[in-house]
């Protein structure tokens, strides 16, 4: 074939893999929503039907020869046209796919689903035990996995992370971590020093499932999600489920005594379906048209559930409105509510953590899994070391397994690598963040006011409409101007918490 010919048909054939791929993402919507019980087992055959089907394709032979051939006579340099990042992603895809030996690919599907159920049952019953022969399969398996994918010469975790962050690696997030790591503990000094202190149970009171739904509604429904592209349920663990062009869903999860969770978990989702919305609808199906990485995604999801939706323009906006759904609010005026949504307070749940503590959640995982991939520490000794780690960190320790090294379903299914997205993630969104009040002007006044559009329209053509053009550090620099820095984070959370806790300096 000539490379134009070559080229239309890798289009065609990325659509096709596509369609299945969505076909796949409304099986697993409908299996987290509203799949009866009595189908789970056919559900199952379905998704693995339809992942075999995608597996075959992605492994093709005949897609490997039709890339080269449509690669025929270009470099691979600076070029940035959507043929050339279509190219890009399609070989990077490949190659990776191809590294790992069908036997491993297979082993690897379905440790992780077994691993991920055994999860499940092992943290109700605070059972390690029973869970560690999963575990210790898994690391063995992804091990394997990295050592296929690794090009020597590196560390072979960073093969991993590469999965989710195209391009980083274990050494340059150490980097940033490091900084972020010590400027967060002077930060806690500070606010364990401060003279004031939040009350939590202002939060609290009677919150009918009906209200916080409308009150939910409207919130997202202000910040830009298109009720006509998507829709709200409700599922034990929120997600977004990107369905396709005009079809975002996003899930939710209330608490009748606050609704404090069930808002923020929304607009975090939000986030990620803003984003998901944004992407540019006439390269649906191709790379040209896809999201870039984990942490973009989720500098999108943490930026408004975060700096938008825990901030004084915000809740200037927004307070009344919730009195009116939850009047108890009445009795407490705004800055003691902001106070306490703000709280910094360590916890051993990193799902719980605050803004400041989160971020050390996560450096204690990432040099956890990058010794269980370095196999400089064994599955059977992570409890220990977990334990030692959040002694250091936050100077207490789980009360058992479950709240514990088992608290997080992603090492049970072999998603090593993933943690640090979550940190970095926070990272971009500061710096976007940054950026886009430096050219839109004051973002709390217009937040105030009600306009949440400027800010959303600055993501989405920095951001949203790019899709896979530029890989994530690329990225940044484009739309800020700057390499991806930690100061970022840290002049905004330093920023924010010095003024909600009265904080002196003391230098
Ligand atoms: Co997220």
């Amino acid at each position: 074939m000539k490379p134009a010919e070559a080229y239309r048909w890798l289009l065609d054939y990325s659509k096709t893999t596509a369609f299945y791929e969505s076909m796949m993402g409304l099986l697993h919507w409908d299996q987290r929503t509203y799949l009866p019980k009595g189908g789970r087992a056919h559900r199952s055959e379905q998704i693995a039907a339809m992942t075999s089907l995608v597996y075959r394709r992605a492994t093709d032979p005949r897609l490997g020869e039709i890339l080269a051939e449509a690669e025929a006579g270009k470099s691979r340099g600076e070029d940035l046209s959507d043929e050339a990042v279509n190219l890009r992603e399609w070989r990077r895809n490949y190659d990776r796919t191809i590294r790992i030996p069908e036997r491993l690919a297979v082993e690897l599907a379905r440790a992780a689903s077994e691993g991920e159920l055994a999860w499940q049952a092992a943290r109700k019953e605070n059972d390690w035990e029973g869970f560690l022969p999963y575990l210790e399969r898994i690391v063995e398996l992804k091990r394997q996995e990295a050592e296929a994918l690794s090009k020597g010469g590196q560390e072979i975790y960073d093969a991993l992370i590469d999965d989710y962050e195209q391009g980083e690696t274990a050494g340059k997030i150490e980097a940033l971590f490091t900084k972020l790591e010590g400027a967060t503990f002077k930060m806690l000094e500070k606010i364990e020093a401060a003279p004031r202190r939040p009350d939590p149970a202002v939060l609290r009171g009677d919150c009918p499932v009906l209200a916080q739904e409308a009150f939910i509604r409207e919130v997202i429904g202000s910040l830009g999600y298109d009720f006509d592209g998507g829709r709200m349920d409700f599922s034990a663990h929120p997600f977004t489920a990107g369905i396709g062009p005009g079809d975002v869903r996003i899930t939710t999860r209330l608490d009748r005594e606050s609704f404090v969770m069930g808002l923020f978990s929304s607009i975090h989702e939000t986030g990620h379906a803003l984003y998901a919305h944004g992407l540019p609808v006439e390269h649906w199906g191709t790379p040209r048209g896809s999201s870039i990485s984990m942490a973009i995604h989720e500098s999108q999801s943490r930026m408004w559930e975060n700096m938008v939706g825990k901030s004084e323009g915000f809740w200037r906006h927004f307070y009344p409105t919730a009195r009116s759904y939850f009047p108890w609010l009445n009795k407490t005026g705004l800055d003691a509510f902001l106070f306490a949504l703000n709280e910094v307070r360590p916890s051993t749940i990193r799902t719980e953590a605050d803004e400041v503590t989160y971020n050390l959640h996560i450096i204690m995982r990432f040099k956890l899994e990058r010794m269980l991939i370095g196999g400089e520490l064994g599955a059977a000794d992570l409890p220990d070391a977990w334990n030692a780690s959040m002694d250091r960190y936050f100077h207490t320790t789980p009360q058992n397994y479950s709240d514990g090294v088992m608290q997080d379903v992603h090492w049970s299914s072999g998603a090593f690598g993933y943690f640090p997205s979550y940190a970095l993630g926070n990272m971009y969104a500061a710096q976007f963040y940054a950026k886009a009040e430096k050219e839109l002007g004051d973002l709390q006044e217009m937040f105030a006011a009600g306009e949440f559009s400027p800010l959303l329209g600055w993501l989405r053509q920095n951001v949203h409409s790019q899709g896979s053009r530029l890989l994530p550090r690329d990225l940044v620099k484009a739309a800020t101007g700057d390499e991806l820095h930690a100061d970022y984070l840290i002049s905004y959370l330093e920023g924010k918490y010095k003024k909600a806790y009265g904080c002196h300096e003391r230098n």
